[in-house]
């Protein structure tokens, strides 16, 4: 069994200066399951000077982490995920609880922040600097030599979604902590329990003291403290757009990651393989019933087409349980009831504006059964808005140019994903459609975890990805060294 030493009963604590600490203001929050309700457990609610002696500990300890050599950061990383590997089934247990994600999609997210874990200290130990000699440049010669190497940024405020808690955190605190920087961690309020699981397991590993600090509460209330607060030296965020975009008004000049959302579109074409498509497609779509940046969010397809897309699409649909998570249905309570409120909302707008309902429309309190339009068309609300949560609409085009067109005039630009079998033509559309990825004969997805991950236009800012984590929280210092021309 797991040592809870940051867990007393329900009651959790943070790791903060290397100690499991309470709110100053002995407030706390109560994490209720969205399954049925009940109650998890309770987080601390910490206040600005909770935050402050966070961020002090994390600049303090930041120091003297830079200065261990990288192969030992990476042993305490690869450390970290051993233990965590070890109690993968009660963090699992933990997610179904918290965020409703189904049992195997919960023991997933903790093998793959394993892999993680072991990949980034592998990677941190590979990478290098450069020397560059003068004389490539006119007037210069060889005795002019820079040493480009790579050093922390100093203390990286790392906040994450409810989506993964541990995994999009662990995405975050491990490059930061194999580059040399220190952490203040802000997790998801809803899915924070799972998420302190990585202050215990670093704990273990022998992390020394104010490297990795936690930091709980609701955002609406510490986030703006901690944004702007001139302790921090980077902010590395993945959620909403709108909190995104509040992030880098009021962030002030510090460098910023940011993954946000994404209105990903499936561009179908007449030679594809329907059948494969359909099934990945539905898959993209509905995977954890559809809380995911990259989930599949709208299908473009050739007219042509269309009734058969629609028709295999709506089989795969007809095929997803509809359930709990501990039972490992497909379909599961979505996070809250404002997000169940929100989808309905969008479903209600696409019926009113006369799209065809092919399969779904259910609802019981946070449960949305999986729902697909056909005829969407451009004056939807279900067109352009991120539902998050189990609902597909299907866009019929008559050109390639046209389902260009209309994936280009998102705000979203996060990934795009075209089936065809003709790869001169997948090229062509990929190289036209604004967005971070596109997947050929893929759905839209993140991993493998050592690709670049990234979003433009309102789906972020910076590049992800264990190399371009690690770059991204890091940057190039340069040491002139000049040679005496005379030995020359
Ligand atoms: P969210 O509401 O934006 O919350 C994300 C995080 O920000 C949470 O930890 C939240 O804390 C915190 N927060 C809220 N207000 C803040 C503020 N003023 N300052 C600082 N932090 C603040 O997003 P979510 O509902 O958890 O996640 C869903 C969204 O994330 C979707 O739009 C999805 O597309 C996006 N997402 C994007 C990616 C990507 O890689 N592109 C990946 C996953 C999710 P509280 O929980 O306490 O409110
Ligand atoms: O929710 C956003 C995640 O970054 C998506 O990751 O494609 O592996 O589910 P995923």
């Amino acid at each position: 069994m797991f040592s809870c030493i940051f867990r007393e009963g329900n009651i959790y604590k943070n790791l903060c200066g290397g100690q499991w600490t309470e709110s100053s203001a002995g407030e706390r929050i109560k994490i209720y399951s969205p399954v049925d309700d009940s109650l998890i457990g309770e987080i601390q609610a910490q206040t600005r000077a909770d935050v402050d002696f966070a961020i002090q500990n994390a600049k303090e300890a930041q120091k003297e982490w830079a200065k261990i050599p990288t192969s030992e950061r990476a042993d305490i990383i690869h450390k970290a995920a051993r233990i965590m590997e070890k109690y993968e089934e009660e963090i699992a247990d933990v997610l179904v609880k918290e965020i409703a994600k189904a049992k195997s999609s919960a023991i997933s997210e903790v093998k793959r922040t394993v892999d993680f874990m072991h990949f980034t200290a592998e990677t941190a130990k590979r990478m290098t600097g450069e020397t560059i000699y003068g004389d490539a440049f006119p007037g210069f010669d060889k005795t002019k030599i820079s040493l480009v190497e790579r050093v922390p940024l100093g203390v990286i405020l790392c906040i994450s979604p409810f989506n993964y808690p541990v995994n999009l955190s662990i995405s975050k605190i491990a490059p930061a902590l194999a580059g040399g920087n220190s952490v203040v961690f802000k997790p998801p309020t809803q899915g924070s329990i799972s998420a302190m699981y990585l202050g215990q397991i670093f704990c273990e590993a022998g992390l020394p003291g104010g490297v990795l600090n936690i930091v709980t509460g609701k955002g609406s209330e510490l986030g703006d403290y901690l944004i702007t607060h001139p302790g921090i030296d980077m902010i590395n965020f993945t959620g909403s757009t709108e909190v995104g975009q509040h992030i880098a008004k009021e962030a002030g000049m510090i460098p910023l990651l940011l993954e946000l959302g994404g209105k990903d579109a499936a561009i179908v074409l007449e030679d594809c393989d329907l059948d494969e498509t359909a099934q990945n497609i539905v898959k993209g779509a509905f995977n954890y019933s559809g809380q995911r940046c990259t989930a599949v969010k709208r299908v473009l397809v050739m007219e042509s087409i269309a009734d058969e897309l629609a028709s295999k699409i709506v089989a795969e649909v007809a095929k997803l349980t509809v359930g709990r998570p501990e039972d490992d249905a497909q379909i599961t309570p979505l996070i809250n009831d404002k997000a169940a409120d929100f989808v309905q909302e969008l479903i209600d707008d696409a019926i009113e504006k006369g799209a065809k309902l092919l399969i779904g429309n259910k609802r019981e309190k946070r449960y949305i059964w999986p729902t697909v339009f056909d005829y969407v068309t451009e004056d939807m609300r279900i067109a352009w808005e991120e539902p998050f949560g189990p609902v597909l609409p299907i866009m019929r085009v008559k050109t390639i140019e046209e389902a260009i067109d209309i994936s280009n005039k998102s705000e979203y630009g996060l990934q795009g994903c075209v089936f065809t079998k003709n790869i001169d033509k997948a090229f062509a559309i990929a190289q036209k459609l604004e967005v971070g990825t596109v997947q050929i004969n893929n759905k839209t997805e993140r991993g493998p975890d050592h690709f670049p991950f990234l979003g433009v236009k309102a789906s972020g800012l910076g590049t992800q990805g264990i190399r371009y984590s690690i770059e991204a929280m890091t940057r190039s210092k340069a040491i002139v060294i000049n040679l005496d021309k005379d030995f020359q």
